[in-house]
């Protein structure tokens, strides 16, 4: 088979898979439309469709992050001074005492004194908060962040 033939095999086989889509009609005022259109196209989007799917997506899962009980993953950043005294213990410490699945760290040196540890986490995501706040306060750490990227469910 030609390359050309198997390239456009694929791709009907990839819009069959596709879930269905419904097409839906929304009525906006002109100037929040210019607006979204002004703001879409700054950051790429193709299409309108893409980037409300998009915005529909983010918004969902802001709703499902917000529950306590939803199993997230999340990445807590840390810069931290490497010389702070059993700095890292501590948060090794607080790993295994929240039960939290711990997916993986990477660890940067920044400088001669400051790391930054990046931290990926499974688990509740009320739990995780609770984890992420107290690394946040452990003595040693500079600057903190907690990001919620996926979730589960509950
Ligand atoms: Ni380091």
């Amino acid at each position: 088979m030609s390359q050309a033939k198997s390239k456009i095999r694929m791709r009907h086989r990839h819009i069959r898979d596709r879930k269905e889509l419904e097409r839906i009609g929304v009525s906006l005022e002109k100037e929040l439309l210019n607006g979204f259109d002004a703001l879409i196209a700054g950051q790429g989007y193709q299409s309108r469709s893409e980037a409300i799917r998009d915005l529909l997506r983010r918004r969902l899962s802001a709703e499902q992050l917000s529950n306590p009980k939803a199993k997230v993953i999340a990445a807590v950043h840390l810069v931290y001074n490497h010389h702070s005294t059993r700095l890292m213990e501590k948060l090794t410490d607080l790993q295994h005492r929240h039960l939290l699945e711990t997916i993986c760290t990477t660890h940067v040196h920044l400088d001669a004194h400051d790391c930054l540890e990046i931290i990926v986490l499974k688990g509740r995501a009320g739990e995780i908060k609770k984890m992420a706040e107290k690394m946040l306060s452990t003595k040693g750490v500079k600057l903190g962040k907690v990001n919620f990227v996926y979730s589960g469910g509950s």
